[in-house]
């Protein structure tokens, strides 16, 4: 740029000039060339049997399953299988805590320190090959916390599209019926009559680390003394982790599904992040209505943007759907409300803070102008390439504004020169 500016002869500056702009628009159509070249490439990655498909892969699947079930029981390797076959190429783990014994695994959905399982859930993905560029994750019941506890501490690698079907976001104010014959869940509901805020309970028993009762103020303050799992996420103690926000607030969307009639979570609307509210000792006559829970949009782990909820509700990325049935009554109608939208799609491929950056001012843009969602319009791949080409213009066209800047300005100072070394008396006209 000096060199340019230092220039005595005109003609030759304006060539120098010419020149840049040449080629800096022959570095643009490369790179242009380079992204199609690249998009290709992409987009023709072998699909099983078919080596030269032009079908991207399904972007990568990881599940945790809820209480009383294990990574590989009947019900998941089914669930696993549907969705294999639906969505061809797709690859999919399902976190375990014992690779060895599935009835440990289940054990473990009981019994544990809920912190370390997650950690373990780090590792474990962490340490897997076809998941290195990012996935998208379904959790069912709790299984849905503890993959938002995964996203928020660790997220490498990164979760694109976070789906939880009746989770306990907001934990649970009563404990969960056990089933007659679970036998593990009668010996933990009997352990939990030894109280649910021992330090043997908050860190063995996995249903009281997300137990929560805001009606009953002392249980509450207990709560807030004891608990290391639901309320640590919820960054509803006195240090607020940044980190968990803006973790959060990273992926492409967090889908909340709740079921209509659940009675297995109490309350169930736990599942789009309500609860009751605070009952304080001195007065029961607290305005509004107690035993309803409010609304997350209204809970100040929303309002005071605790955990980059609210950063996601702006760009439309925060979706809460109601499933019709009992808890984890996955019909059709539900399965249509996640999968081929936010689970079984292709991935962008492209794994930058750039890319990212884009896609989320795009979504934030489309969102906040036409209140759609990008998932919503014509496709993804579509509306993201139009995106990058987009941002191709702006940014060629930044690139050419500030080379006639450059010139604009050099041109003035060669001038301002020529007045001040002038010999001889300056002549005003
Ligand atoms: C916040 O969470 C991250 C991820 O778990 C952790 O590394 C960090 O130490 C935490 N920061 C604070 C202030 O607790
Ligand atoms: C009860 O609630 C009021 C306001 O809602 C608050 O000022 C007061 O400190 C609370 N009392 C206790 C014991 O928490
Ligand atoms: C949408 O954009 C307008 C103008 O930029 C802004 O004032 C408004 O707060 C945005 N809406 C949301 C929901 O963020």
């Amino acid at each position: 740029m000096s060199r340019l500016c230092r220039q005595d002869d005109g003609k030759t500056r304006r060539g120098n000039f010419e020149l840049a702009r040449l080629s800096t628009m022959r570095a643009t159509t490369t790179a242009l060339f380079g992204a199609l070249a690249a998009s290709v490439t992409l987009l023709s990655n072998p699909v099983g049997a078919a080596p030269f498909s032009v079908l991207p892969k399904p972007h990568p699947l990881v599940i945790w399953h809820g209480l009383g079930d294990s990574a590989h029981s009947e019900g998941i390797e089914s669930f696993m299988l549907q969705l294999k076959e639906a969505f061809p190429g797709l690859y999919v783990h399902s976190v375990t805590q014992d690779q060895s014994s599935d009835s440990e695994d289940r054990r473990q959905g009981f019994f544990g320190h809920v912190n370390d399982q997650v950690q373990m859930a780090c590792d474990q993905l962490a340490s897997i090959d076809e998941l290195r560029n990012g996935f998208d994750a379904i959790g069912f019941s709790q299984g849905g916390q503890f993959l938002r506890a995964y996203v928020q501490r660790c997220n490498t690698p990164k979760v694109r599209n976070l789906v939880t079907f009746g989770s306990q976001h907001m934990g649970i104010a009563d404990l969960p019926a056990c089933g007659p014959t679970d036998l593990l869940c009668r010996v933990a509901e009997a352990a939990l009559r030894g109280g649910i805020y021992t330090d043997y309970a908050q860190s063995h028993l996995v249903t009281a680390q997300y137990y929560r009762n805001p009606k009953d103020p002392r249980a509450f303050a207990s709560y807030l003394e004891k608990n290391d799992f639901i309320k640590d996420i919820n960054n509803e103690g006195q240090e607020i982790n940044t980190t968990y926000a803006d973790n959060l607030a990273s992926l492409e969307n967090f889908v909340m599904l709740m079921f209509d009639k659940d009675t297995t979570v109490e309350p169930k609307q736990s599942s789009w992040f309500a609860s009751y509210p605070v009952r304080n000792e001195s007065d029961s006559l607290k305005e509004g209505n107690l035993d309803e829970p409010t609304p997350l949009r209204q809970s100040s782990i929303y309002t005071d943007d605790r955990i980059g909820l609210k950063r996601l509700d702006r760009r439309g990325s925060l979706i809460m759907e109601l499933c019709h049935g009992l808890h984890m009554q996955i019909d059709p109608a539900c399965q249509l409300k996640v999968f081929g939208k936010y689970v079984g799609t292709p991935s962008a491929g492209l794994d930058s803070s750039l890319a990212t950056w884009i896609d989320h001012t795009w979504r934030w843009t489309l969102y906040n102008t036409t209140g759609l969602r990008v998932e919503q319009t014509a496709g993804l791949i579509i509306t993201q390439s139009f995106v990058f080409l987009g941002l191709f213009v702006v940014v060629r066209l930044l690139i050419f504004t500030l080379i006639r800047g450059v010139g604009a300005v050099s041109r003035k100072r060669m001038a301002d020169e020529r007045v001040e070394t002038a010999r001889g008396p300056i002549h005003l006209s």
